[in-house]
């Protein structure tokens, strides 16, 4: 899959960019990542990206020019992408919305900055606005980064084995089970007894109602649109009714 960021601050995603499970997959060609200095794009002596507000007002604007140029060639050397703008004005960021991208062929992230970026801007070339959570951040840097790792986890071959993602949370709607590793009594507190019992499918049972405990614990508000079956309502049931212990 191909990325492009486009920012005023590429030195921003050096680090990040070149370690762990991302830095992989590039080094495999999973992933094409490419940061883009919009200031290439920026045809004055001082290579300015922004301008005052029309109408007055704090703050600056991401200026037309640079950012239409920019992606304009972006956008016809990958004419399959999503060009996408980093904003607190975006659908707010889930795992679904990681799946949907994980299968488009590309994406063009636009790191927005100032107080925003020209209308025409986002009229001519946006596909879509993302924001990563409801509060406002300095840029979309931060969020392009949330964007890119998420996104990169869906990509066949980038996390290790398919396993691992199948159990991790939010896979069905749920949150992950809690996760033990040795000593089997620490400070006093046991490792639950189906887990050291090898019994394949009495491991599965456990994970799965200390899945569905979690989420009821935690983020009751999951439930709603997880994907349940009639045996993991009935377990749930007895997890409220306190009839299912933790071992
Ligand atoms: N830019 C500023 N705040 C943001 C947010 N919450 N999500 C995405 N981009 C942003």
């Amino acid at each position: 899959m191909r990325i492009d960021i486009l920012t005023i601050f590429p030195p921003f995603f050096d680090s990040p960019l070149r370690e762990g499970i991302i830095h992989r997959a590039r080094e495999r060609g999973l992933l094409d990542l490419r940061v883009h200095d919009l200031r290439a794009w920026a045809t004055d002596r001082h290579r300015v990206t922004d301008d005052a507000p029309y109408g007055g007002g704090a703050g600056m604007v991401m200026k037309p020019e640079p950012l239409s140029a920019a992606l304009e060639q972006l956008r016809t050397e990958h004419p399959g992408a999503r060009t996408v703008l980093l904003s607190p004005q975006g659908r707010v960021w889930n795992q679904g919305l990681v799946r949907e991208y994980g299968a488009l062929p590309g994406l063009i992230l636009v790191c927005g900055r100032y107080e925003g970026v020209d209308e025409r801007v986002i009229a001519t070339f946006i596909d879509e606005e993302v924001s990563i959570g409801d509060y406002v951040l300095t840029g979309g840097e931060t969020a392009a980064l949330v964007v890119v790792e998420t996104v990169a986890r869906e990509v066949p071959g980038v996390v290790g084995q398919p396993e691992s993602v199948r159990q991790d949370s939010f896979f069905d709607g749920l949150l992950d089970h809690p996760h033990y590793t040795r000593p089997a009594e620490f400070r006093g507190r046991s490792v639950p007894e189906a887990l050291l019992s090898g019994d394949h499918a009495a491991i599965a049972r456990w994970r799965r109602r200390e899945a569905l405990r979690q989420t009821l614990r935690k983020r009751p508000d999951l439930l709603e649109k997880a994907a349940l079956t009639p045996e993991d309502r009935a377990l749930l049931e007895r997890i409220k009714a306190g009839d299912a212990d933790e071992t």
